[in-house]
């Protein structure tokens, strides 16, 4: 038997074989440190500033506007605690959602804990949080509005542009973590509106540790990582020379072709859709139907438990579950819950997600495979 079928594009991607041979050059030969100012600095810097501007060019923002991190967790860290210190003469409440990603809730988390107060916004069924709730938790003291531009699991997409709107009237710093955005929907940052946005490079198939965050010229958060003068003294460290020039040209593909390729990964996952609402009747659809990324799919199978079908499919589809159930207890994901999904169905969801690779052979294979599974322990239960 071959490999399982890779539907788990929100999890990681593979490398770009482009990316894999833009890099090559840094991890074989060109060795030295973009900091050195002898003849060994050169490429690498040289490289290090392309890539900044192969990133820009993506969100359409300036160069100096980007700053390499390892990752949408860090660039998440950074912007979250690099506000919440550098205004905190102004005020100590940010403004959040229920169903961010661990790298934003749990920072916020830890601010709360050192005694700013932080408001978690609600969101409906759909995963979408509502406007009036966002002016109504708006206070004086109010110095930050961190709210995902889409959603992990379900693909749920927020309106960022009017969220930021009223940041902006407001006099509020807007962050968004764009992880699972980039390289899928458009993330222009002006467009946006947004002041710093997050990416990691592990979604837009460069390699794992790589990400950057954006930060508009006229905001100036708290320095994350003490150190020496790199990254014009925003980010010390020496820079991961291979990793940002994997992540500016991942950047450069993504803006190539990305019409193109979110057609390609919205047939996929509405393939795998109709396909197994074909086979199965009791499947439901997580997220909003429209606000939805165009290459996920969060499905609750009726029922029964996403570990259970994870054991039944996992040799043949990679997928993950919403939901992790032990012998004595059943966890559901935050967002889930955040959404009200009732107990019976939340229990039962796999997030499927495609990519530029998915091949309508994989669906084909995917929906067979997952709807045999299910009927088969639809039948044994009963
Ligand atoms: C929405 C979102 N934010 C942040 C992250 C964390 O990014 P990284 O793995 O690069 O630290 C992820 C990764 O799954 C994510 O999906």
């Amino acid at each position: 038997m071959g490999k399982p079928v890779y539907l788990d594009y929100n999890g990681t991607t593979p490398n770009d074989p482009e990316v894999i041979e833009a890099m090559r050059p840094f991890l074989e030969n060109e060795f030295g440190n973009p900091s050195s100012s002898h003849w060994y600095g050169i490429k690498p810097k040289k490289a290090v500033e392309n890539a900044r501007k192969q990133v820009a060019s993506l969100l359409s923002c300036s160069p100096d506007e980007i700053v390499f991190t390892s990752g949408g967790t860090e660039s998440n860290n950074y912007a979250i605690k690099g506000i919440a210190w550098a205004c905190r003469s102004k005020g100590n409440h940010i403004i959040t959602s229920r169903i961010e990603h661990p790298a934003v809730q749990e920072v916020c988390l830890f601010l709360e804990g050192l005694g700013f107060e932080i408001t978690f916004l609600p969101v409906d069924e759909y995963g979408l949080v509502s406007l009036c709730d966002l002016e109504n938790a708006i206070r004086p003291e109010t110095v930050l509005i961190t709210i995902m531009h889409a959603n992990n699991e379900v693909g749920t997409v927020q309106p960022i542009e009017e969220i930021s709107n009223l940041a902006r009237k407001h006099g509020i710093v807007m962050h968004t973590d764009a992880a699972q955005s980039v390289g899928k929907i458009s993330a222009d940052v002006n467009n946006l509106g947004v002041d710093l946005l997050s990416i990691a490079g592990h979604k837009i198939y460069a390699p794992k540790g790589t990400g950057a965050l954006f930060v508009r010229n006229s905001i100036k958060p708290e320095k994350f990582m003490h150190g020496a003068g790199q990254e014009n003294g925003r980010r010390a460290g020496t820079e991961n020379v291979p990793g940002i020039v994997g992540l500016g040209k991942a950047c450069e593909i993504a803006g190539r072709d990305p019409a193109d390729n979110m057609t390609h990964m919205k047939r996929m996952r509405d393939l795998l859709y109709s396909g197994l609402k074909n086979e199965l009747e009791a499947i439901t659809l997580n997220g909003h139907m429209e606000k939805r990324l165009p290459n996920t799919i969060s499905l609750s199978f009726q029922g029964l438990e996403a570990n259970r079908i994870l054991e039944e499919i996992g040799l043949e589809v990679a997928v993950s579950a919403g939901a992790a159930c032990h012998s004595d207890k059943v966890e559901i994901s935050h967002v889930l819950k955040a959404m009200n999904i009732p107990l019976n169905r939340a229990k039962g969801t796999l997030r499927f997600s495609t990519g530029k690779m998915t091949t309508e052979a994989e669906i084909n294979t995917a929906v067979k495979v997952t709807s045999e599974a299910v009927k088969k322990m639809i039948k044994s239960k009963g």
